[in-house]
This record gives structure tokens, sequence and C-alpha cells, in this order.
């Protein structure tokens, strides 16, 4: 157990909902006949985070995250299960608990730090720190019912870090600070996770969740749909949102078929990348010049996932020279053609096609469509077959790369994606020499130059 930072055990929520608020007091007064609906937010959870693991947690509106969370934190009893944890929490959750908003700011980092467990004489000792990285100046000194979100957020996140907790837990209140606050909170985090302090960390954007968690949970409608690398889980994840109503119960029963928890010998879970991401990750910078340009059949996704058609399909995904001639192996700096086929089965209007590249770990590089939204294709007849090609130039560092593919179109008054392929295609690019000098994923074409002078050295 002292390995495990929390354990869930077959927990459940279910919760109580009255038509009127006085069926709730009748039922108080008049225990026997209940008045309620009950309302199973959570259902059979089982998990494990191991000490020192970025758990990301995603799933639609309502499917039971926050309630998770406040389960851990224990602000809510599970209804039947078991929960353990193991060190300290400090829990930055939905905006507004645990401040008074009558209070001051400064008032307000004394309330919220003893309610995390802090004393007053820690609190006192830390309020310049907690001032310096909320830096919301005078605000300090106002009630934090005049704060904006921001500025609120901003005044949350100072005091939980300032906990030195071993479990730190986000529900989501990031998104509403700016973008330099969150990248210095995305800092904070990160200098925690390599102190080894465990984290939870719910949200709904894909970069943050791959670029901050190990591993990931899919929770929908209550359910542990899927426990895997955060790359399967926000792929997954999407797929299961833009899903048709009728469609997204199989997809549901696809992902819970695929779910996997890889155990070590001592029943651990263990997330891994799955073996093709590692192979590619182990060999992708090892080929010599030999290699540039040609086109490996080996070298193809497996993680290809396509979403649910509305009406036409994208097929034979490839890249090119500007020749035609098919590669897998790219050359620095040289332009290549992303092409790919649409057959729709459908009339479909105002289309447009997109395309993006990735990084191995899902991270969007960038992308592009083929017109913009208010100059799209009028409308394309069922039973047409079109040929989109994309140029682009290889400005990227040596590595392998995904490429997505999707046709955009308008249903019922707004703008879908009528097919999406996910890793539909994917390259590797070839380091020219061997070139260690290099760093990231984009190639900005950097040269450096050094310029000598004398200068006097005082002894
Ligand atoms: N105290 C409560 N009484 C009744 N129902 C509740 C209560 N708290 C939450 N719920 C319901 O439980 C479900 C899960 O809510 P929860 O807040 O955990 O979702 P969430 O995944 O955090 O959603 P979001 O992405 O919108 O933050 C929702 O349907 C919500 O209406
Ligand atoms: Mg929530």
């Amino acid at each position: 157990m002292s390995e495990i930072a929390i354990s869930l055990r077959n927990v459940s929520k279910c919760f109580k909902r009255y038509e009127r608020p006085v069926d709730r007091l009748k039922e108080l007064l008049l225990p026997g006949k209940s008045r309620a609906d009950e309302f199973w937010a959570l259902r059979d959870i089982n998990l494990e985070v191991p000490k020192g693991q970025a758990l990301g947690i995603v799933g639609r509106n309502g499917s039971g995250k926050s309630t998770l969370l406040q389960i851990i934190v224990r602000t809510i009893t599970p209804t039947t299960g078991e929960v353990r944890v193991n060190g300290r929490i400090s829990a930055l959750l939905e905006l507004g608990s645990g401040f008074n908003p009558e209070f001051t700011g400064r008032q307000n980092v004394f309330f919220n730090g003893q309610l995390l467990g802090l004393e007053r004489k820690h609190i006192e000792a830390k309020f310049d720190e907690i001032a310096a990285f909320a830096d919301i100046s005078d605000f300090m000194e106002q009630p934090v019912k005049t704060y904006s979100s921001g500025m609120f957020v901003r005044l949350a996140f100072a005091v939980a870090i300032s906990v030195e907790p071993d479990i730190f837990i986000v529900d989501e209140a990031l998104a509403v600070g700016d973008e330099a606050f969150q990248r210095k909170c995305f800092g904070r985090i990160q200098a925690l996770q390599e102190r080894g302090v465990t984290i939870l960390f719910v949200s709904h954007s894909a970069p943050s969740v791959i670029g901050l968690c190990r591993s990931a949970v899919l929770l929908d409608k209550g359910e542990d749909l899927l426990v895997a690398t955060p790359k399967t889980v926000i792929s997954n994840y999407q797929k299961l949102i833009y899903a048709p109503v009728d469609e997204a119960e199989k997809i549901r029963e696809n992902i819970r078929n695929g779910k996997h928890f890889i155990k070590n010998e001592k029943n651990e879970i263990l997330l891994e990348a799955s073996q093709e991401e590692l192979e590619y990750k182990t060999s992708s910078q090892t080929k010599n010049d030999d290699f540039y340009e040609t086109y490996d059949p080996n070298l193809i996704p497996k993680s290809t996932l396509s979403y649910v058609s509305c009406g036409a399909f994208i097929e034979k995904p490839y890249v090119t020279t500007i020749e035609g001639r098919r590669v897998n192996f790219l050359k620095r700096r040289k332009e290549y053609i992303y092409t790919y086929s649409v057959k729709f089965l459908e009339k479909i209007h105002r289309v447009r096609f997109g395309m993006v590249i990735k990084t191995i770990e899902g991270f969007e590089l960038g992308g592009a469509a083929s017109h913009t939204i208010d100059k799209p294709i009028e409308y394309v007849d069922k039973g047409k077959e079109l040929q989109v090609k994309f140029r682009f130039s290889c400005y990227l560092q040596p590595g392998v790369y995904f490429l997505n593919a999707g046709v955009l179109g308008r249903l019922n008054h707004s703008e879908v994606f009528i097919h999406r392929l996910v890793d539909a295609a994917m390259f590797r690019v070839h380091p020219e020499e061997s070139d260690t000098s290099r760093s990231g994923y984009v190639d900005f074409c950097v040269e450096s130059q050094i310029l000598s002078f004398n200068c006097v050295v005082e002894e």
C-alpha cells in the first residue's frame, strides 16, 4: 500500500434528486417513504494511482470528474466502496470552494490556508511568497467577491501550491487564468512532479493532459471506461464526444472492451505507451543518410482511429515528394505533399478539408484547412470522390510524426466533422548527420555565430 498514493475500490456515488425542495424537507420530517429519484454519478470506480504519478481525468460535462475528486478529498462520502489516500492533499477544486466571498484576499489566504491544514505561523511566513505568486497587487486587500475569475484562481492556486503537498489535485480551474499565468502554474506543477508529488489533473485541454500526465482515465456517465496513456484516452474521448447519439453506446462498448490495465508482479497498475510508440521512440534517431526519402511499408500507424462517418469517408492517406513518389522517410527542410481521398456518400454542404501534424505524444504542432470557414466549397454531391492535397514544408527536427485528416461540413446548422481519421499516416524525419545539437520538434533553421573580442578581466 505504501507505494500507492490513492486507491479506490468499487466506489459508487448516488445522489438523491428531489423534484421540489419541499420534498427533501418532507422526507426528513416524515421518514419512511422516499420522495427522491436516485442518480448514480459514479458507478463502481476502481483506480490505483502510484505515488509520484500524474494522472489526467478526462470526460464530458457531468461525467463525474468533480464528484470523484471530492470523494478523494473527502468533502463527499461515497455511497459504496473504499477510498484510501496516502499523504497530504492540496486541492484546487471548482471556483469558490474554500473561500469566503466577503473576506479580503489577505483574509482568505489565512482562511483557506487553515482549511488546507496549514498553521497560522506557516501562512504568515509564506504570505509574501503567496502574494507574489498570485500577483494581483492591491486586490489582495479587496473582498474576494469583487474579483474576476482569473484573479480568483491566481489566489487559489498560490495558496494551494504553498501547502507542500504529497498529492496535488487540480480541477479544471487553471483554464480561467490567462496564458502567462497558466504557464507559471504548469511550471510549478512540473516542479512538484519532479519532487515526486502525485498529481490528479482534470482538464478538457488535450495538450495540457498530454503534456503533464503520464496516464489518464476516461470517465463517462460515471463509469471508468478506459485507463491508458493520455494520447489513447484523449483520442477515444474525442471519438466519444463527436459520436452521433445513436452510435455512442456502440463506441462506449468498444472502448470498454479495449480497457487495459497492465499490472506488474506486485499487482500495481503500470501504464505504458503502446509497443509501437516505444519502438519508434527508441529507434527514431539511429539511421543514416541512405534512408532519405524512401518508403518503408512497415512504418504505418497502428493507432489509426476512424471516427463515425456522417456522410463521407476519408481513404488512402499518404505522403509523396513534390514529384509524386511515395515516401515516409522525409528529409528536413524539403517540401512534400500529403494526399487523401474522400468519398461522399451523401450530398454535403459547406465542405472544407483539414490536416494536422502531431508529435508521437499527440501534441498538435500545426495544421491547416483547404478553405476558410466563410468560403467553403458550397456543396459536394453524393457519389463524388475528391482527392485532397496539402503541400507542406518539413521544418521539423528528426523524429516520428503523425498526420490527421478531416472533412468538415454543415449539418443541422453547424459545422461538424463529416469524417475524421486520427493518426491517418505517419512519417519519420531523418537526421542529416550525427547531429545532437538540436532539440524540440520545430526546425527554426537556427544558425549560430560566435564573435571574438578582447576584454579586460580584473584580477
Ligand atoms: N450534490 C449533488 N446532487 C445531485 N446531483 C449531483 C450533485 N453533485 C453532482 N451531481 C450530478 O452528478 C453528475 C456528475 O457531476 P460532476 O460535477 O462530477 O461532473 P463533472 O464531470 O465534473 O462535469 P464538468 O465537466 O461539467 O465539471 C452530474 O450529472 C451532476 O448533475
Ligand atoms: Mg467538474
